[in-house]
């Protein structure tokens, strides 16, 4: 099958070496497909250029997340998490594009364009039959997260810290579902709204699986396979309020 991973992003100074990263780790994964949706009123060239160069089988979206009037001018709305938006409408995309009797199989991977992937994860998602988990290192204040499975190869719980009583304890980079399955639900989204954090994932899950369908993946969940890295953001104090660089160079 082929593996649709949907990533959101926005524009920032690192942006395009976080989406090279991403690229380069992509660029080694046979059969996929990179859904990368910018959080901006429209496609920037800079996404652009950057998805055509790699020579990835792509789409290239775009959906802006709302900001929050009423509080001040620009600052985000901090109840809308990041990211969501723009992962509900590759959702959409996926639902408008394939059809559940006709389509090839598939998998849908989110993948956050900061994160670190090693390529072993993409083949152990492929056999994914309707959601499959993993550990994922550096969140939830440990140096992994990971679901709690029996000796039957069954989950049962969710080895965390933060709040364990979560229906589905997982960061975003710990799951994949399959194509066959998101078509099936075709009112399952990220809620957007009264959301507490944490939740985000298990608004999506659990309107698609029960604890009982998770397949672990990773030799049981005994292995970490993706890392919840973020990047440091940039010093450029020394740029001043005009800029001391040449601003038409892309960074
Ligand atoms: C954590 C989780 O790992 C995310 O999956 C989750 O979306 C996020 O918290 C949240 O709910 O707030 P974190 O590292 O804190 O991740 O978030 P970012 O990596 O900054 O953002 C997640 C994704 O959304 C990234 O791909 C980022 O490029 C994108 N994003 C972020 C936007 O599209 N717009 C923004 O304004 C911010
Ligand atoms: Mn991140």
């Amino acid at each position: 099958p082929a593996i649709h991973v949907i990533t959101p992003t926005y524009s920032r100074p690192v942006q395009k070496a976080e989406l090279t990263r991403l690229a380069n780790t992509l660029l080694h994964v046979p059969n996929l497909h990179w859904i990368l949706v910018e959080d901006g009123q429209k496609r920037t060239p800079l996404v652009s250029r950057l998805l055509r160069d790699t020579g990835l089988n792509y789409t290239h979206l775009n959906v802006e997340t709302p900001r929050n009037y009423k509080v001040r001018g620009d600052t985000r709305d901090p109840r809308i998490p990041r990211g969501t938006i723009q992962r509900n409408l590759a959702l959409r995309w996926l639902r408008e594009t394939f059809n559940i009797n006709n389509s090839q199989a598939g998998i849908v991977y989110f993948a956050d364009d900061d994160n670190t992937y090693s390529l072993e994860l993409f083949e152990e998602m492929r056999s994914t039959k309707k959601v499959s988990v993993w550990p994922v290192a550096f969140v939830g204040g440990l140096r992994y997260e990971s679901p709690k499975v029996n000796t039957f190869g069954k989950v049962y719980g969710w080895k965390t810290v933060f709040d364990p009583h979560r229906p589905f304890a997982i960061d975003m980079a710990g799951f994949a579902v399959n194509l066959r399955l998101i078509l099936s639900k075709p009112q399952a989204y990220f809620k957007l709204r009264g959301v507490k954090g944490g939740y985000q994932e298990s608004s999506l899950l659990k309107e698609l699986v029960t604890l009982n369908d998770l397949e672990p993946k990773a030799s049981n969940c005994t292995k970490v396979l993706v890392w919840h890295t973020r990047t440091e953001k940039p010093v450029l104090v020394n740029e001043g309020k005009k800029g001391f660089t040449d601003s038409n160079v892309e960074i």
